[in-house]
């Protein structure tokens, strides 16, 4: 096979940095700096002045935020929040996104109020507006930090365009337990992964000057450790140590403030006893003193409220003292700050100044994003209107979609399908539009949507295309296995679209089970019992255990919910059009009963080891063959195949704060061209705490010829091996370390590398 090489590439690492954290040893790290578009001094002269003629009672309306009637994320809904923008009491406005509506609530605010202070108007822009891209779990499989920024861009723009100028997103909780439905908003559960991915989201958000008219204010949330609240059961208890506190769940916090962002949501659960809502922890120390923070808080909806079921407030007065203290600057639909400040000033518990910074740091971003120059920037919605389904739009989210795409079977080379092909298109979801979106999917409308068979039919013809629903998401309705039989059965190759609905994934659809409804399996059995080989397309917002479904299956891709440009993309990868090129994000377990399960876990004192034959008293499950996920995290297939060699450690030994240097070559070994994301993974081999088993620092895409090879060569800064020490001080130590390069975080491709 003629082999040439590519130039060397060179491809360093990116230091996702925790700096700035002052630590139990008192160490600090250098702090990241975060970007700031609100410390200048002519900003805070004029939050001062303004601050000057305000009344209390206009102070604390600038830290209350209602919900507006278009929309309901939450068990309340407000009051009459036009009478309380005109009486002051409400400075900032949610889930309102019709132009003329939001105008005219602005007008009321400017022109009917004493201050005449600008209303914020935010909105759960999450994976898009009306372009909806593909849910975040599946945009992270894209290992594209370009095409996941642009998919912010395009939705601010088209936020803009409805008159919202406030996003509560990112949604950066690292995650590592399916059943909590919320992991299809996140990037998974790498740090390192999840780090870069909240600083592009920021940067697509917010640009480069929040005052443009193209970018809107973002909120990195839910601050902190959301997805970790046991047993994946949402808003339950989160209790982790500090330690795994600050190394798997901040990172991506951190991230999304040294890239700028301007307001932290809080999240509904406890850490350690303390909930968030309520954690001067969390809110001064880590965030503002360690990281540098300089935008606001606001509070998830009536989180702050929750602090009393959390059991640490009496009541809702005390709620707001507890939060006053934690730092939090704005009451989400909890009416507590509206109604119980002034009490509290008046019995001197809090005191004016404490008032006067959490609200000037609301004014303050609303300066910083021109609204008091020019209150009506974001609504001027005919000049925008045009965002809406842009044909650019639509391109970046049929991108998106189809590079979110992870090929987990194709043994047999089923996919793509030849042209000229019958296609079976068969299952619950291959004609269902609303399903694409998923959840959290802003103003996105089903009639919009590319469905599959839509797809199919305009990529293969619809003369070749024979489709049947076959049965329903769930329950026992089997009347329709008859036709998709025969669908099979007159057909070539039957694609059977299998999974979850789009509703059962995102807030409060935490699941006991994370397998494909059985009656969806018995369609996958009656259609394989006619001998035809079978595609599954999996249709999900969060990781199954797909061991039926990859026994009983000749190919399977993971789909996730794509969005409005659904079908074109599945068709533009069924077909081949688009090679496959998605790497998981999240590990897909074997079972239920091996949750939680990583790739970054610890070797314990008793590690099982594959392929050792029998091992009893070792750490693993006495029922199961192995403690090996079914799909392990960075896993993705292409239609052409990779090999990996000549692992070269360019820099054996270096001393410490010395970047280390390591190259290998990747190979297309197949026949056809491809993409690969070319992994690095790190392991410290021996430290003065446990560490996990690897860790990713580094990857690199490479589109290669059947045939080529490419050098790839990594470095990794003393930045990216720097961790909490025993006495938790943050630093590097010296030792020895094992790298690997390849492309998944099962990699066998390693090398040595020591730093003195
Ligand atoms: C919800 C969600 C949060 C969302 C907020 C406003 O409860 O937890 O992610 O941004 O309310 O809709």
């Amino acid at each position: 096979m003629k082999r040439y090489f590519l130039t060397v590439v060179f491809i360093a690492a990116a230091v996702t940095a925790h700096g700035g954290l002052e630590t139990a040893g008192g160490g600090y790290a250098p702090a990241g700096e975060a970007a700031s578009f609100f410390s200048d001094a002519r900003t805070q002269n004029r939050v001062d002045s303004l601050l000057a003629l305000m009344t209390l009672d206009e102070k604390i309306g600038q830290m209350v935020l209602y919900t507006s009637h278009f929309t309901v994320t939450g068990p309340t809904l407000a009051k009459n929040v036009e009478q309380a923008i005109r009486n002051g009491t409400c400075g900032n406005i949610f889930n309102a996104h019709v132009p003329e509506y939001n105008r005219n609530l602005q007008r009321i605010a400017v022109e009917e109020t004493r201050m005449g202070i600008p209303l914020l108007f935010g909105y759960d822009v999450v994976h898009g507006m009306e372009t909806i891209f593909p849910i975040n779990l599946g945009m992270s499989c894209s290992w594209d930090m370009e095409g996941i920024a642009n998919s912010a861009r395009v939705a601010a723009r088209e936020a803009i365009a409805s008159g919202v100028n406030w996003t509560f997103s990112p949604m950066v909780d690292i995650t590592r337990d399916p059943r909590w439905g919320r992991v299809s908003e996140g990037s998974g559960e790498d740090p390192y992964l999840g780090s870069l991915i909240a600083a592009a989201m920021v940067r697509g958000y917010q640009g480069d000057d929040l005052s443009a008219d193209s970018t809107i204010l973002a909120c990195v949330k839910h601050f902190a450790a959301y997805g970790a609240a046991q047993a994946g059961r949402d808003y339950h208890t989160v209790d982790i140590s500090e330690r795994t506190l600050r190394e798997v769940y901040l990172p991506p916090y951190k991230a999304a403030v040294d890239a700028g962002v301007g307001t932290v949501m809080t999240s509904f659960n406890d850490i350690d006893g303390v909930p968030a809502t309520a954690s001067d922890f969390l809110f001064e120390q880590v965030l503002r003193r360690e990281w540098g923070f300089n935008g606001f808080v606001v509070t998830d909806y009536t989180a702050l409220s929750e602090l009393i079921p959390h059991g640490v407030a009496a009541d809702s007065l005390h709620a707001a003292e507890l939060a006053v203290y934690a730092g939090i600057n704005m009451d989400m639909e909890g009416d507590i700050y509206h109604k119980h400040l002034r009490t509290l000033v008046d019995h001197g518990r809090i005191t004016h100044q404490q008032i006067d910074r959490l609200c000037g740091e609301v004014l303050k971003i609303k300066f910083g994003m021109g609204l008091f120059d020019d209150p009506f920037r974001y609504l001027d919605t005919e000049a925008h209107k045009a965002e809406f389904y842009k044909p650019a739009n639509i391109a970046a989210a049929r991108d998106m979609a189809r590079k979110s795409f992870v090929l987990l079977e194709n043994g047999k080379g089923t996919l793509p399908l030849e042209d000229g092909k019958k296609i079976a298109l068969i299952g619950p979801f291959a004609d269902s539009r609303r399903d694409m979106l998923g959840s959290w999917s802003g103003q996105g409308k089903a009639d919009k949507v590319t469905s599959i068979l839509d797809g199919f039919r305009r990529r293969f013809g619809s003369g070749n295309v024979v489709y049947a629903a076959g049965c329903p998401p769930s329950g026992d309705d089997r009347s329709g296995f008859a036709e998709a039989v025969a669908a099979a059965q007159e057909a070539d190759v039957a694609v059977i679209t299998v999974g979850l609905p789009g509703q059962w994934s995102g807030e409060a659809t935490s699941l006991t089970s994370i397998t494909i409804p059985r009656i969806q399996q018995e369609l996958v059995r009656a259609v394989r019992e006619t001998g035809k080989e079978v595609v599954l397309l999996i249709v999900t917002g969060r990781p199954l255990d797909l061991s039926w479904e990859a026994e009983n299956s000749d190919a399977m891709m993971v789909v996730w919910y794509p969005g409005t440009e659904a079908g074109a993309a599945v068709a533009d990868v069924v077909s081949g059009d688009f090679a496959p090129v998605g790497k998981l994000t999240m590990t897909f377990p074997r079972s239920l009963g091996q949750l939680p399960i990583h790739y970054d876990m610890k070797n314990t004192g008793r590690p099982y080891t594959p392929g050792q034959g029998e091992q009893h008293y070792v750490s693993r499950y006495f029922d199961t063959p192995t403690n090996r996920p079914l799909y392990p995290f960075g896993y993705g297939l292409s239609y052409t195949t990779f090999g990996y060699s000549d692992m070269e450690v360019l820099t054996p030994s270096v001393g410490m704060g010395t970047p280390v240097r390591v190259a290998a070559t990747v190979t297309n070994t197949g026949d056809r061209p491809g993409e690969e994301t070319v992994q690095l993974y790190v392991r410290d081999d021996v430290a003065s705490v446990t560490r996990p088993v690897r860790m990713l620092k580094g990857f690199a895409k490479q589109m290669l010829a059947p045939g080529q090879s490419a050098r790839v060569e990594f470095i990794i800064a003393p930045g990216d091996l720097e961790f909490y020490r025993r006495d938790m001080s943050w630093g590097n130590e010296p030792g020895g370390f094992t790298v690997w390069i390849g492309g998944d975080s099962d990699a066998e491709l390693s090398g040595k590398f020591e730093i003195r």
